[in-house]
């Protein structure tokens, strides 16, 4: 089909059930788990929130688990792939066995991410980037000396619409999340066009028992067609195989 990366298939049957078979177009058999064989695809998960520093003790921070992306990241190495997961700060534990790339900021994220994406065959974008970052990081500890502080805020860069607009015509798939409140489908919509990525996942924040922090979640893909599918409420490794088989159908 037109998102095959490479003429990869991931077969809709029980892939993950059954250990994870990757089968090529035509039929032949790709590396399963544990077969020994080189991967046939490869893909790039990014997770987890950006740290901006204040100064030497402080920072802007968020409340990202990183969960979601840990477990994208498993079910595409179940799925026989070659994984890179890049993460910042995040609360959960993250898988051993996966190619581990920590980072900090939103612009050493960047860093890693343009390191390594256009070899990629996907690329899930799953982190919770600061938006802004503090223009200014003081060399030394602030003091309270004056009634009122304010901070000046600089944009950060958005990885996801630089990645999109730069992979020429590379076939690296795309995909990006976005964290809604109010408004989901439209604003999911909107930001699917404005970031030129393939894919759009999107969560609803405002609910407390899916999502952020939560084990468990429901999200609507939304593809750059405006096709959307909504995935019922499932634990995040279940989700994450999900988008998998969506993405690649
Ligand atoms: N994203 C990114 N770089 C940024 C901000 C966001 O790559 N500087 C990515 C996120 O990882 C996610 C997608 O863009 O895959 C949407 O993130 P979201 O926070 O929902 O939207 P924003 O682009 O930050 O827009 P807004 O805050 O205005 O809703």
């Amino acid at each position: 089909s037109n998102n095959t990366p490479k003429g990869i298939v991931i077969e809709k049957q029980g892939i993950f059930s059954s250990g994870g078979t990757v089968t090529a177009q035509g039929g032949v058999h790709a590396a399963g788990i544990g077969s020994g064989n080189a991967s046939e695809w490869s893909s790039v998960t990014i997770t987890g929130g950006t740290v901006e520093a204040i100064d030497p003790v402080r920072y802007i921070c968020n409340r990202s688990s990183g969960k979601m992306g840990y477990e994208i990241a498993r079910a595409a190495k179940n799925a026989g792939a070659d994984v890179i997961l890049i993460s910042g700060n995040a609360t959960a534990e993250p898988p051993t066995d996966i190619k581990f790339v920590k980072v900090k900021t939103a612009l050493e994220m960047r860093e890693a991410v343009w390191a390594e994406f256009d070899s990629a065959d996907a690329v899930i974008m799953a982190a919770a980037v600061s938006d802004y970052r503090v223009k200014n990081v003081a060399a030394q500890k602030i003091k309270k000396t004056y009634a009122t502080l304010s901070l000046e805020l600089v944009k950060n860069p958005d990885i996801l619409k630089d990645i999109s607009s730069s992979r020429g015509n590379s076939d690296t798939l795309i995909v990006g999340f976005c964290a809604e409140s109010e408004n989901l489908l439209d604003n999911a919509i909107k930001k699917i066009q404005s970031k030129g990525c393939d894919f759009i996942i999107a969560n609803d924040i405002s609910r407390q028992d899916i999502g952020f922090n939560s084990d468990e979640n429901e999200v609507y893909i939304i593809e750059k067609n405006l096709g959307i599918k909504k995935l019922e409420k499932n634990t995040k490794d279940k989700i994450s195989e999900q988008i998998l088989e969506e993405i690649f159908e």
